[in-house]
């Protein structure tokens, strides 16, 4: 039997199948054709009148030289509306506000420190997703604040501009934490961002464009049921930075899209029916030129930035296509033939100029850059349905140690047919190889989470640097949400060569 659920849209039903269980009976009948018609969700069935929230950027006040952010994780409600009747309110968790969180915004060689708060009845942690620092600033399950607490991270910025991101990261608790709405973006800038030609005015022509799904009930809450779906809770109410049937007006021939997936599970496929874009950049910072596409697949913690063209009085909508999720059992169960609309992009009368995408290279590339020779290290890291080399999650154990100013390879690979999201902390990567293939030109520049198509191996180049520790690690995982909180996370220490820890239990306080 498949689990079916239906969300009522205001006059319009659509159905979205999820649920593992009876898969294989599905899958024996889908064997040859690629799709089941009935299991794609249409794509007109919300009306697009809402205009895009955009997320305020955070102010910051700069204290002896650090540019200090706060951010208070609280309760609140927040309107869904037209995914529920207007006026009624959901029960939603933000940072400084009912849902979401401001924007941060810092540059390359500044020091940053956030005041973080939590005024939420439970404990929970804000951890800076891509972000390179400290593993006590890190935000990580290590570093949890408790309700009413109070927590002091600072470090100093110093990797490439980029579309970064906040969220909780508490022991078992992620997914819910984010699926109530704690998350942010976090945009880095540098040299050479700052000079590229891409649009670049905040909340105008540069969006930031966090795409979550949710389940909503009859009640209008949010509903996080296990009821047993792989990878997770599949949504049928799409929303981009908490909008549903979101438009803006745009106002310049381009725009930049900063795409964050920053659902629990879903993985999309994100494109326009009508024209190609260039993506520009890919987690951890700008490609090295832009690289024009019809679609690009974002599994959850994923970014892309994208910049598109329109003309004059021309409406289109940012919409996920049915996802190729690689071979997994049962891709309609699994959100593979769910397609939406997410955003509408309506053009004005009149466009100001945008100039073509180009950027030069930053003065900090070639120290950036990462060299395959270099490698010393080869690690293996094998994923089944929740296991990473045959262990679940332990706050206690130490599962690897790296020494600090290594350039390591890691060797991931899904033996499962199942679809995962492998996340590290501390690093920016390179996917070397795809099944000793050259990975696709989308998958070319600096990641910090890629989706892993089960059983292929992706060989993965990074390199440890600046901060160690023996005894606060860094985390690796899922980010499929649900995942991680059943156990699908690792910990690795960095430390100094000569350093006496190793892989166990872990010793020392943090
Ligand atoms: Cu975005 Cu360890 O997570
Ligand atoms: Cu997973």
């Amino acid at each position: 039997m498949s689990y079916t659920h239906s969300v009522g849209e205001r006059g319009h039903r659509r159905t979205v199948v999820g649920g593992a269980a009876g898969v294989v009976a599905l899958v024996l009948l889908a064997a040859g054709c690629g799709a089941i018609p009935g299991s794609v969700t249409s794509v007109d069935d919300v009306s697009f009148d809402q205009e895009l929230a955009i997320p305020p950027l955070a102010e910051s006040e700069v204290i002896d030289g650090v540019r200090t952010f706060s951010l208070t994780a609280q309760e609140g409600t927040t309107s869904f509306a037209p995914a529920v009747e207007p006026g009624t309110e959901t029960e939603t968790w933000g940072f400084d506000g009912a849902y979401l969180g401001p924007t941060l915004r810092a540059e390359r060689g500044e020091r940053v420190a956030v005041d973080v708060a939590n005024d939420l009845d439970e404990a929970t942690s804000v951890h800076w997703h891509g972000m390179h620092l400290p593993p006590s600033m890190d935000g990580g399950p290590h570093q949890e604040v408790e309700p009413g607490g109070t927590w002091h991270p600072t470090w100093e910025i110093d990797q490439p501009g980029a579309t970064l991101w906040y969220h909780p990261h508490p022991h078992g608790a992620t997914e819910e934490h984010v699926y109530r709405g704690l998350a942010g973006m976090f945009i880095l800038d540098d040299d050479a961002t700052r000079a590229a030609d891409l649009p670049s005015a905040y909340g105008v022509d540069d969006l930031p464009v966090i795409v979550q799904d949710k389940v909503l009930d009859d009640a209008g809450q949010l509903d996080l049921t296990d009821d047993g779906a792989e990878p997770g809770t599949l949504g049928g109410v799409v929303m981009a930075n908490g909008t549903v049937g979101a438009f803006h007006e745009v106002t310049t021939e381009r725009v930049r899209l900063r795409l964050l997936n920053g659902s629990t599970a879903r993985t999309y496929t994100f494109g326009f029916p009508d024209r190609s874009f260039d993506l520009v950049a890919s987690d951890g910072g700008l490609l090295e030129a832009p690289l024009e596409l019809d679609h690009v697949r974002l599994a959850p913690g994923e970014r892309a930035e994208i910049v598109v063209q329109l003309a004059a009085g021309e409406t289109t909508r940012l919409a996920s296509t049915e996802a190729d999720l690689g071979s997994v059992a049962a891709p309609f169960a699994m959100g593979g033939n769910d397609a939406f609309d997410v955003l509408e992009l309506r053009a004005a009368d009149d466009l100001a100029p945008s100039p073509e995408p180009a950027w030069g290279p930053s003065q900090h590339a070639e120290a950036d850059a990462l060299d395959p020779d270099e490698a010393t290290v080869t690690r293996t890291f094998e994923l089944d349905e929740r296991r990473i080399n045959g262990e679940l999650m332990d706050m206690s154990r130490i599962d690897e140690v790296a020494t600090v100013g290594d350039t390591e390879i890691w060797e991931v690979r899904s033996t499962v047919p199942m679809p995962h999201s492998f996340h590290v902390h501390d690093v920016q990567f390179r996917v070397l190889s795809i099944d000793g293939d050259e990975p696709p030109p989308e998958l070319a520049g600096p990641k910090d989470t890629v989706y892993l198509e089960p059983r292929r191996t992706y060989r993965l180049l990074m390199r440890f640097q600046d901060y160690t520790d023996d005894a606060v690690p860094y985390m690796y995982h899922c980010h499929m949400l649900r995942h991680e909180d059943e156990g699908m996370m690792g910990q690795f220490l960095v430390v100094e060569p000569g350093s006496e820890a190793t892989p166990g239990p872990l010793r020392g306080s943090h």
